[in-house]
Order: C-alpha cells, then structure tokens, then sequence
C-alpha cells in the first residue's frame, strides 16, 4: 500500500512511518522536513499534498497539537488554536483525503487518552480530543463501502515525558503506540472504531 503519514517527523508519526516502512510504501508529510510539505490548518495546502500523492490507499494522522494550561488561565485564542489545529486540522485531513484517496483505503486520526481520561490543565486538550473520536465515527458511516476511518487514541508516550522532564515509567514507547496505527491501516474489516493503543498492546 501507499501510505501517507501527517505528522511523519514526529514522536509518534515517526515510529508509525518505521512500523509501516517495511511493507508499504511510506510518505512522512510535516510542515517543515519529510518527504511532501503541508500545513493540516489548511485546507488547500492539504488539497494540493493529496492531488500530488494520488492514487494513494492510506491515511494516517499523527499531527495536530492543543493549549495545555489551567481552565481560569485558558484564553479564548487558547480555544480557538486548539480547535483549529488538533480538531478542524484532523477534519480538514479527513474531508480532502476522502476525495483523492483510492476506494477500499483507509483515514486514521488521532485523539488521546486525554479524551477520556482528563487531569488538570487538560480542559482545551480534552475538549480537541474528544472531537476527532465522535467525528471518525460519525465520518466513518458515511464512507462505510468507500472508505474505513477510525480513530488511535494514544497514551501518554514515554518519550514525550522524558522530553517534558517526567517519570516516563508510565508512559508507552511510541513503537508500542504505532501498533495501533499499523492495525487501522492493514485490518481491513475496521471501521467506525476508537482505538485505545493500550488494548492493541495488552491483547
Ligand atoms: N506524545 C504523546 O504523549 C501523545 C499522547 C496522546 C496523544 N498524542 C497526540 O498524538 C499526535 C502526535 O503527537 P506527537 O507527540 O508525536 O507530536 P510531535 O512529536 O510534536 O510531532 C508532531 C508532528 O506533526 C507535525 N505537525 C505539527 N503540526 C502540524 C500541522 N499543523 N500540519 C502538519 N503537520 C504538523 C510536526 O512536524 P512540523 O512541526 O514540521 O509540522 C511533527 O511531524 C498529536 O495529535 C498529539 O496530541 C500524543
């Protein structure tokens, strides 16, 4: 398969590429380095990486970030970066792959453990990853017989703490998380499914 990974220099889309790299044919896409260049807040940008990868089977996306702050010190242009570039980024990915992407492929998004799993200071986090779970469902009825969608809800990555200077004991290295991704892209029968990557590990 031909598959496009957003967010492909990143921690996780990084180990989601090398997980995928030995079988398929793998575009790494960011705003800055990988192999094609776009910007998920926007949807011509967007447009332009799917006509030029075309025809291509899968879509992954590890990309789209949130404000991580206490609710009383939560801006309102806090709220609206979070919900343009972690929700509306991941539904612009949705919407202009669906166009260009080969029948019978697959669009996976991420969300978080955060969705459902909140700590303090998560409320604009929680908020942008709730989104993409009711929205890969709901999408995912739609395409049934076009497109598979689902959604690979992440833990806390081990990597992500030690880069933050935290115990990354209870994190999952992000080589653990892809499997939940390399699962979306080659189960054929999935759709409609919020992925929790600890299930994936632990079954
Ligand atoms: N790491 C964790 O512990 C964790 C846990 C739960 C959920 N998640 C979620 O998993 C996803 C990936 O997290 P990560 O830790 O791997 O992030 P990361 O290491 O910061 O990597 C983000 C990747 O996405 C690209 N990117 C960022 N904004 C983009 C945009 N607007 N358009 C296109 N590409 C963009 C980055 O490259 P450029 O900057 O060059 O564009 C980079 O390749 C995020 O949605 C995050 O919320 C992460």
């Amino acid at each position: 398969m031909k598959v496009i990974v957003i967010g492909g220099t990143g921690v996780i889309g990084s180990a989601v590429a090398d997980a995928l790299s030995g079988t398929h044919e793998v575009i790494r896409v960011a705003r800055k380095g990988g192999d094609l260049h776009a910007d998920i807040a926007s949807k011509d940008l967007l447009e332009r990486l799917f006509a030029e990868a075309a025809p291509f089977d899968a879509v992954v996306s590890c990309a789209g970030s949130g404000a991580f702050k206490p609710l009383d010190q939560l801006t309102d242009e806090d709220f609206a970066y979070s919900l343009f570039d972690k929700l509306m980024g991941q539904v612009n990915v949705l919407r202009t792959a669906a166009k260009h992407i080969s029948n019978g492929g697959s669009i996976t998004l991420t969300s978080g453990v955060l969705a459902s799993e909140p700590m303090p200071g998560s409320g604009a986090i929680s908020l942008v990853n709730a989104g993409p779970e009711g929205f890969g469902r709901a999408a995912a009825l739609e395409l049934r017989g076009r497109v598979r969608v689902n959604v690979v809800s992440p833990p806390w990555v081990s990597e992500t703490l030690s880069a933050m200077g935290m115990d990354h004991s209870g994190g999952m290295p992000a080589a653990e998380v892809a499997k939940a991704y390399v699962k979306s892209v080659e189960d054929g029968s999935l759709t409609g499914q919020v992925i929790d990557a600890r299930a994936v590990v632990s079954a």
